[in-house]
């Protein structure tokens, strides 16, 4: 399904500022079932496109000269093709300057374009808004210049993007799930060897519903690049006992155990989170294919708690919203989603109680926290694709 309104808002602007017909594409956030900060591990994630997206139209501009509009944020930028660096002002553009700087790197792309865009993936909220810019600027590149770069490339230079230009060392999965995504079914997706399937999610009886905390994880960037150095710490350590491991994918517990002195507290508490959470991965399919959705809902608490204890990466709204949820019958299991520090909760609810459990968690968070949640009804669909001008 499109936004209508948002596409119809967007068309229109770039009608009235460049006035051409222009390549049209749309870019989708994820949400993910099970997976957390194990794609950097080189670990196993299921994600899923929805249908929030954000909307680009693109056309060339003739000339060296890109202009960007980001209807969200009410701001116009600019660039030359040819001498551009990340802004410090208009990090929104980073987004799309990265993208555009990793197209060059393979000798493509010279000349300049203009850009509208407009999106319903609330930012800040573990959806990956950043992942759909980025895969949706270089979808639309593509389009528009006609370079032929295939599908895995882009999500390639799309994480590359996020690395270079806006200094988040993210992992494969957001980029992944918002390129290759396929409506109904969850990606099941290895992040080391990128070998994946569409993996079909029938709910039956159940429903996803995400929370929005409103709490916007500004933390988010620089702690999630400690995680990763600490994991890599790990790693650099187990590695002197066991010569094969190169990421925390080939330790088991036991042999994290075995070491565990070697390591500080906060270190091993990190990589047990990972090994466990793996394993999470491989359980959560089975459970799935298995219609199982007990174990589904007691993999996502138990999940939530790994976050909240071992990679510390949960906040006080987060905890309450999941503690609130994992207590009522009509809610088989929540977790925190996405990079952490705010965002949204994923609850698995029982059909028809969605709405109930929805107005009795905001009433409770409001009494709290004196702030609302924004609930959000997903739908999993296509990922990047080129829609109709
Ligand atoms: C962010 C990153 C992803 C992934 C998740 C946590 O969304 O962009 O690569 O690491 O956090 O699972």
């Amino acid at each position: 399904m499109m936004n209508e309104k948002i596409v119809h808002k967007v068309r229109a602007t770039f009608a009235a500022k460049f006035g051409q017909d222009p390549v049209l594409v749309k870019a989708p956030g994820r949400i993910n079932l099970i997976g957390e900060h194990t794609d950097y591990n080189n670990g196993f994630v299921l994600p899923a496109a929805v249908d929030q997206s954000i909307y680009l139209a693109v056309s060339k501009s003739g000339s060296n000269e890109s202009t960007l509009i980001s209807l969200d944020m009410d701001e116009t930028f600019s660039f030359s093709v040819d001498d551009f660096q990340p802004s410090a002002t208009t990090s929104w553009a980073n987004y799309i300057m990265g993208v555009v700087a990793e197209i060059q790197k393979t000798g493509l792309l010279a000349e300049g374009f203009q850009m509208v865009f407009s999106g319903d993936v609330p930012r800040g909220s573990g959806m990956s808004s950043s992942a759909a810019l980025e895969c949706g600027t270089c979808f639309a590149l593509n389009e528009l210049f006609e370079l032929n770069i295939s599908k895995l490339e882009m999500l390639k230079m799309a994480q590359k993007a996020e690395h270079n230009y806006v200094g988040v060392m993210c992992g494969i999965m957001d980029q992944f799930a918002s390129m290759m995504g396929s409506e109904d079914h969850a990606l099941k997706l290895d992040c080391q060897s990128l070998d994946f399937e569409h993996f079909p999610i029938e709910l039956s009886e159940h429903i996803i519903v995400l929370c929005n905390s409103n709490v916007s994880h500004n933390l988010a960037d620089s702690e999630y690049n400690i995680r990763r150095q600490q994991c890599e710490e790990g790693v650099a350590i187990l590695k002197k006992s066991y010569n094969a491991v190169s990421s925390l994918r080939d330790v088991t517990l036991e042999q994290l155990n075995a070491h565990k002195q070697e390591l500080s507290d906060v270190v091993y508490k990190r990589c047990k989170y990972v090994i466990e959470e793996n394993e999470r991965v491989v359980r959560m399919t089975q459970a799935l294919s298995d219609a199982d959705f007990p174990t589904v809902g007691e993999i996502l608490k138990v999940a939530q708690e790994g976050m909240r204890e071992e990679y510390e990466i949960s906040c006080p709204e987060i905890d309450f919203m999941a503690g609130f949820a994992n207590s009522r019958q009509d809610v088989l299991g929540a977790r925190m989603m996405g990079g952490g520090f705010g965002g949204c909760t994923i609850n698995l609810v029982n059909r028809g109680s969605e709405d109930l459990f929805i107005s009795e968690l905001n009433s409770a968070y409001q009494k709290k926290f004196n702030k609302e949640i924004t609930p959000i009804k997903v739908k999993i669909s296509d990922g990047v694709k080129r829609i109709q001008a």
